[in-house]
């Protein structure tokens, strides 16, 4: 197949990780006889460098003329002083708007590898950890008015039953592909948006009857997240709590360098990236886990692409170099490696590894 692909290589770590990912996916381009061509697109603090702007409208329409989107991050603190309108990350939530990816899909899985990475008693984590957090990404207070006027300043949050429908169905459908469990996340207990989630979510449950719908508060699921991670299939929630429970849940997990995500529309294209951010304090010297980013790789083979066998050979080869004990500085510090009688390396050797073992 031929295919197109958009890259955004960002800022911070996010040009090297992404450079790990691009030689994974031409390894199996070669392998399985398929042509990727990859279009660079300028976004975050490097187009406000380049052009005054995060997202120039010319870049945006890169993106859409592509079969799919790979992010690596973008933000920094070099960027700390831009207004609201202007940040690197305004960039990206313009891009999730304007590619319509309402859905963001990220999975909270412990490698088997990395059970003693995780931070979790063992007794915990050996029941098992495997869930997704499906969150809903173009709408809620991250779109809602951002004002300052004079020492008030207000965000406001906002859902019409169409955006929770669209996204509760995306949950549902999700549950029915795993084990058929989906916990509604909310704050019922306090916001009105949340009432309104909880009647969309009980409403679309009587459609979807074959899945147990269970409702949960998003201050006790950030508790539930690490006293009892085994009980989670699918969780559904709404923009911000999805952000929040996401970076716990990858916590739980070994690393949130690990962690990829894939956000979709209604069409095929998605957008893929790891859920980590741009780690400017490690930048440039070869340090960064590149399987965060390598595995929204596969996931885009996957979902956009439905290329299942590539996808495949790619989380095999991953699990493969785990398994020979490699690990990047995130994962595990050297001291601990080397009690554990793993080995660290860097990015770029990461990749390389990974990419070695990729096979048909
Ligand atoms: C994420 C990030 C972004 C978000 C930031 C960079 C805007 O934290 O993808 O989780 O909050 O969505
Ligand atoms: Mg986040």
């Amino acid at each position: 197949m031929d295919k197109t692909i958009a890259v955004i290589r960002g800022d911070g770590i996010g040009p090297e990780i992404v450079r790990q990912a691009l030689l994974v996916l031409d390894r199996i381009a070669d392998l399985f006889g398929h042509s990727f061509t990859y279009t660079d697109v300028d976004m975050g603090g490097c187009a406000i460098d380049k052009y005054g702007d995060p997202l120039p409208a010319a870049e945006l329409e890169k993106c859409l003329a592509s079969d799919s989107v790979l992010l690596g991050a973008v933000g920094g603190e070099k960027w700390n002083d831009v207004p609201g309108d202007m940040r690197p990350e305004k960039g990206l939530l313009r891009l999730r708007a304007g590619l319509g990816v309402y859905s963001n899909n990220r999975p909270a899985k412990i490698w088997k590898q990395l059970a003693s990475a995780s931070p979790l008693k063992e007794s915990i984590v050996e029941k098992g950890i495997d869930f997704i957090i499906v969150r809903e990404l173009t709408g809620g207070i991250y779109f809602g008015e951002h004002k300052t006027e004079g020492n008030t300043a207000t965000d406001v949050l906002t859902y019409d039953e169409s955006e929770i429908e669209r996204i509760g169905r995306i949950g549902f459908e999700t549950a029915m592909k795993r084990k058929k469990r989906l916990c509604s996340v909310e704050k019922s207990n306090v916001l009105d948006s949340s009432r309104l989630w909880k009647k969309v979510m009980h409403r679309l449950a009587d459609e979807y009857r074959e899945v147990e719908l269970s409702d949960m508060l998003v201050d006790n699921c950030a508790m539930q997240i690490v006293k009892n991670p085994a009980q989670f299939d699918v969780i559904v929630t709404e923009n911000m709590f999805g952000d929040i429970l996401s970076d716990e849940a990858s916590q739980i997990t070994g690393s949130i360098g690990m962690i990829p995500s894939s956000s979709l529309g209604a069409g095929k294209r998605g957008l893929y990236e790891p859920i980590h951010g741009s780690a400017p304090d490690i930048a440039g010297k070869d340090l960064a886990n590149p399987i965060g980013t390598i595995l929204s790789a596969a996931m885009m083979l996957l979902y956009s692409f439905n290329m299942e066998a590539e996808a495949s050979a790619i989380e095999k080869a991953v699990s493969e170099v785990l398994d020979a004990g490699w690990r990047t500085a995130d994962i595990m510090p050297q001291e601990t490696a080397e009690a554990v009688g793993c080995k660290l390396t860097g990015c770029s050797d990461m990749g390389r590894k990974i990419l070695d073992k990729i096979e048909k």
